[in-house]
């Protein structure tokens, strides 16, 4: 018989590859403010707060910003971003989710959401998941984002589980570092190298259900 309780999903990468938006949005405000923002940068920044986020574009650039301007290009990313989201339905949810999801119900898992986004309630609701999730994190109360393992406690805490009963699912390497240092298992969806500290790594969601859930459960 199985430890797990619950898993514990990120949503932007790992649900839906709203990450790709989230950095054109990054890109075109780097390019504003004259800087190069590249997908190697981007990975640093998966599962990263916006504010985090802007500090480190801002911080390639030889201008120092003042409060009111970084507010600015703060919202204008995020103006951005939800332009880009605009027509996300459900035809965007990654192949082997609704697979999973279905297998953690059946087997009387919880399901939980540990996103860092603000606009993770618009996203599941556009792709009309938002009935799945037992529960979902409030990014905007969580003190302390990922790496911190603040989210994906909170969530366990939520469930009246402890971190061993709970396996997370990440795209970020500030992601997984989350969910180790929250004590729970984690399963790391992408590149091996950027994920090494993830229990079990798949290249893609689609394997999620055979290669990682089941897996695990043993
Ligand atoms: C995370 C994304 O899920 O949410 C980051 O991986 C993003 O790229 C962060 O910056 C915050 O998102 P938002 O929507 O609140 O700006
Ligand atoms: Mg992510």
């Amino acid at each position: 018989m199985s430890c797990f309780r619950a898993c514990i999903f990120d949503l932007d990468g790992v649900i839906t590859d709203t990450a790709h938006y989230h950095f054109l949005a990054w890109q075109r405000l780097a390019r504003s403010v004259g800087v190069e923002f590249d997908l190697a940068d981007n990975d640093q920044l998966k599962g990263v707060g916006r504010m985090e986020s802007l500090e480190f574009i801002l911080a390639k650039s030889a201008r120092v910003f003042s409060d009111p301007e970084k507010d600015a290009l703060a919202h204008q990313k995020n103006e951005d971003y939800k332009e880009l989201i605009r027509e996300i339905s459900p035809k965007d949810i990654l192949p082997g989710i609704q697979e999973a999801f279905d297998w953690l119900k059946a087997e009387g898992w919880k399901i939980g959401l540990a996103s860092a986004s603000r606009n993770a309630p618009q996203v599941i609701s556009s792709l009309g998941i938002e009935g799945v999730f037992d529960y979902v994190a409030d990014a905007g109360v969580i003190p302390n984002g990922k790496p911190a393992p603040d989210i994906f406690l909170d969530v366990a805490e939520a469930f009246g589980l402890r971190g061993s009963e709970c396996i997370g699912v990440e795209d970020a390497a500030a992601g997984v570092t989350a969910i180790k240092a929250a004590g729970m298992t984690a399963i790391g969806v992408g590149g091996a190298e950027t994920l090494r500290e993830a229990d079990v790594v798949l290249p893609t969601t689609e394997m999620l259900l055979e290669n990682g859930l089941k897996a695990l459960v043993g």
